[in-house]
């Protein structure tokens, strides 16, 4: 389950959704990431909401397999092998995306109630602010800091782990949103400012 969790989240949806139905591939323009945002930024709506989809719901697959097995493995930790696969996706040379949209995936089948409030948390956040870094990073620390509240161990550790690791990948735009630089979606009370 650990292999099949891993191959599923290495698919790279934005990069085959890029290179098949746009010629183009994704990594080479915006962000760079192969996530959904930057497929927003280059390829447009349609193609950033297909790509939101196939991401996350690779991660829900991962996390359903061991009910599909009929057995009691733990769906965080088979998720997280997901969410790996994501970030070192073995079908795009290793060089994956930010662990957000997978991560979420995840998060619906193991606590939905956690699933909403992390969503709740990212899309206020990035109505205040139109960044989808900061709503991603705030999204994965405020959900870490709750599951500490309500959250059972594994919730609780996995979520500190992935908070450190997400802000890891978005170091990039940590060092842009400092100078003033990192892009906006025309969302939000930031855009409009
Ligand atoms: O999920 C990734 C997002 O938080 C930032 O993406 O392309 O702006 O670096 P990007």
């Amino acid at each position: 389950m650990l292999v099949i969790g891993y191959l599923l989240g290495s698919i790279p949806s934005g990069v085959w959704i890029g290179k098949i139905f746009y010629g183009k591939d994704v990594r080479q323009f915006g962000s760079g990431n192969m996530g959904t945002t930057n497929t927003f930024r280059v390829l447009g709506k349609k193609a950033g909401i297909i790509v939101l989809l196939m991401d996350m719901f690779k991660g829900t697959l991962a996390a359903c397999l061991p009910a599909l097995f009929h057995s009691n493995a733990n769906v965080l930790l088979i998720g997280l092998a997901a969410i790996i696969g994501h970030v070192f996706p073995i079908f795009a040379g290793f060089k994956g995306g930010k662990a957000v949209a997978t991560s979420v995936g995840v998060l619906l089948i193991y606590n939905p109630l956690f699933f909403g409030i992390s969503w709740a948390i990212f899309l206020i956040t990035l109505y205040l602010t139109s960044m989808v870094s900061v709503a991603s990073m705030l999204g994965f620390t405020l959900t870490a800091i709750i599951s500490l509240f309500f959250g059972d161990w594994i919730l609780i550790i996995v979520a500190f782990a992935l908070t450190i690791f997400v802000f890891i990948r978005h170091w990039g735009n940590i060092e842009r949103i400092k100078n003033g630089t990192e892009s906006m979606v025309p969302f939000g009370l930031g855009y409009s400012r």
